[in-house]
């Protein structure tokens, strides 16, 4: 019995000290967003209107200016009822608030014979689970699927 004391000494007292506890690393931050691969190709495509007050985006921003990919430029902008962009086409809407800030940009890009619908950031990161909504408002829109410019209305008849 007088191992006792030193067998609890041993197992209790002088037991091993916990290991220091080291800090873990920080988080490493996450990735950028990455911008859609034709982001900047397509910011880069001249304007085929000037800016028109947007009606069709609600919380999308005040203003909307269109840019079309070369091939589709002509009929978008001569668009009517029977209008047929060619496949490949591109149509997209960047929209800005009242002070110039840039806001979302909607695209329409024709794979296979029909539109493929994408929301963007400003800066062209794709907003996942936005594109619900749009075809089924854009199926009653001009010409295949798309509303067009918007043109000045004619002077009422006398
Ligand atoms: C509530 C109806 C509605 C919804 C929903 C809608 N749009 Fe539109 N969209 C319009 C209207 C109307 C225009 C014409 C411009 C205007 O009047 O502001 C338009 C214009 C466009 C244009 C320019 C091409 C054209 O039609 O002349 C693109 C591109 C576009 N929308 C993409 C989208 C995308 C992408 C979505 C979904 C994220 C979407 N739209 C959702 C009504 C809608």
């Amino acid at each position: 019995m007088r191992f006792l004391p030193l067998c609890l000494t041993l197992a209790l007292g002088c037991s091993a000290p916990p290991p220091p506890l080291v800090p873990a690393p920080p988080a490493p931050p996450p990735p950028a967003p990455v911008p859609w691969s034709r982001f900047a190709e397509i910011a880069a495509w001249p304007a085929a209107a000037e800016p028109f007050a947007n009606f069709g985006h609600p919380d999308a921003g005040d203003q909307a200016q269109a840019r079309v990919s070369p091939d589709a430029r002509a009929a978008y902008a001569e668009l009517v009822r029977d209008s047929v962009l060619p496949e490949g086409s591109i149509v997209a809407l960047f929209h800005s608030d009242r002070t110039g800030k840039a806001g979302p940009v909607y695209v329409m890009e024709k794979q296979g014979g029909t539109w493929a619908y994408r929301a963007l950031t400003a800066q062209g990161v794709i907003l996942e689970g936005a594109a619900g909504r749009c075809e089924g408002c854009h199926q009653g829109a001009v010409g295949d699927a798309l509303f067009g410019i918007p043109r000045p209305r004619e002077a009422p008849r006398p």
